[in-house]
């Protein structure tokens, strides 16, 4: 009887070769996951098991290893559309299963196919609803408003349980995000000062320098405000802004997160959508397209931690740089204030991607005979530091999923309410800035906040 199963459901497509494979091959390398785990790739085509390792080896760009993955990767051919199918499916997976073997359904597949797989694998008792070795997990687009959100939880609430339910965004696994917690509330001299009468504002960034990439179908109905903010950047300032949760269970700081989406607020006057120039050129983009490539947007948390400090949000396409980071800033010094001097603020920067690490930027004096100022910063890159290779977020994320970990998942009110707030920005979308370069976006910022990006 195997310890795991992980089915997975798109076995055919990118995110299976490009992201689930490689992490699971390597936490299967590295001992870091049971070694009586069998992977059961589901797929229409017809293939055998190592016809399709051959495919996806071919298709893949991050060496997947054959000889591994022979090791726990059987490819199983069925109709996921067809209920029929199922019982072959359920013979096959009791014949290496037990009462204890963690069944992992992966839907690596578009939404509208859900209910079909949920449904059926339910209809033959695969799966059940309350068993918590059960666990079906899913990827954003957690639907692209909060009806369509609804409407596919309700259909998964008929078959598993909110427990059961593991939803993916992939940046919670990040390295750097997880280390936000880490970061305010295990070092003295940030948790004392981490509220509205020392931090001055809240920077998060997501810039990326590639266009869509080919992805024109489905970027072009969702736009940077729903593929970004409504996930990722907004989990990024629920873990920022929250206030110390009971304990580091999942649904404690789940709980802490949710005061915040709930008392999250935007500035009407703040609104930037832009679109690169060249964007409706693109293939399989309307020539009319008002689709937005990029946001920015400020944001209040309206409780008695945060409350009047701005969280600003930026997220794009075709800017300057490839870099996600969030910068905190904060106030001047008292005695800042009597020196004659071009003092900056400090500022601590959580650098999530390319590289992971953080820095904070202090005055200093200049040394030497005069009394002259400089920014110095203090830097600490987990690349540069880490022995071997950095962990991917995907190897943590199925590793906690392999372990029933919950905190790196979204829960349903986490959802609710993020669309709800993504909906109501979504009434006031303006037509897109037409855009070449970032300095003219962050020209325009400049203009309406006073702020710069940096
Ligand atoms: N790729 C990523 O990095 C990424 C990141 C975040 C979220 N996601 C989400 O994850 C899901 C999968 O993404 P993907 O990029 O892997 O998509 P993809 O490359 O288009 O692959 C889709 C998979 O679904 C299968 N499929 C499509 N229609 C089917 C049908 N009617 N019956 C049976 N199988 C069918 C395809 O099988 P065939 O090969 O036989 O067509 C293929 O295995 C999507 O919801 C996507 O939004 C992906």
């Amino acid at each position: 009887m195997k310890d795991i199963i992980f089915v997975i459901f798109g076995s055919t497509g990118d995110l299976t070769s490009r992201k689930l494979l490689p992490a699971i091959s390597k936490l299967y390398s590295d001992s870091q996951i049971s070694k009586n785990i069998e992977v059961v790739a589901v797929g229409r085509r017809d293939y055998d098991t190592a016809a399709y390792l051959d495919y996806v080896v071919d298709t893949d760009n991050n060496k997947l290893n054959k000889d591994i993955l022979s090791k726990f990767v059987t490819y199983y051919k069925m109709q996921i559309t067809d209920q029929n199918d199922y019982q072959g499916l359920k013979t096959y997976i009791n014949t290496i299963s037990g009462p204890l073997t963690k069944q992992l359904y992966y839907l690596a597949i578009a939404p509208q196919l859900f209910d079909d797989v949920a449904k059926y694998l339910s209809q033959v008792d695969l799966v059940e609803k309350n068993n918590s070795h059960h666990r079906l997990i899913f990827e954003k687009p957690f639907g692209h408003d909060l009806d369509s959100a609804k409407k596919i939880n309700q259909m998964l609430w008929k078959y598993f349980d909110e427990e059961q339910i593991y939803r993916i965004d992939h940046y919670l696994g990040k390295e750097m995000i997880q280390n936000i917690l880490m970061v305010r509330f295990a070092n003295r001299i940030f948790e004392e000062v981490w509220h509205n009468r020392t931090i001055k504002n809240v920077k998060i960034m997501a810039k990326e320098t590639d266009g869509i990439l080919g992805r024109a179908g489905y970027y072009d109905d969702s736009g940077a405000l729903k593929d970004m903010i409504q996930s990722h950047l907004l989990q990024i300032l629920s873990l920022v802004a929250m206030d110390a949760p009971v304990s580091y269970f999942s649904d404690d700081v789940k709980n802490e997160k949710i005061e915040v989406f709930k008392n999250l607020k935007f500035d009407k006057q703040s609104l930037i959508f832009g679109q690169y120039n060249g964007y409706k050129d693109e293939k399989g983009i309307d020539e009319k397209s008002m689709t937005e490539t990029f946001v920015f947007l400020k944001t209040f948390v309206n409780t008695p931690r945060f409350k009047g400090v701005p969280f600003y949000l930026l997220t794009g396409k075709k800017l300057d740089v490839k870099e996600s980071v969030i910068i905190v800033e904060f106030e001047e010094t008292t005695e800042q204030r009597k020196w004659n001097l071009p003092l900056s603020t400090n500022k601590l920067y959580i650098k999530i991607a390319p590289q992971d690490g953080f820095g904070l930027s202090l005055n200093s004096k200049v040394p030497g005979l005069r009394d002259d100022v400089e920014n110095v910063e203090m830097e600490y890159c987990i690349a540069c530091q880490a022995y071997g290779n950095m962990t991917e977020a995907y190897e943590k994320l199925l590793l906690d999923i392999s372990e029933g970990h919950k905190t790196l998942f979204t829960r349903w009110d986490e959802i609710e309410l993020t669309w709800k707030f993504i909906d109501d920005i979504k009434k006031l979308q303006k037509e897109p800035v037409i855009y070449d370069d970032y300095e003219t976006l962050e020209k325009l910022i400049f203009d309406l906040e006073g702020e710069k990006m940096s």
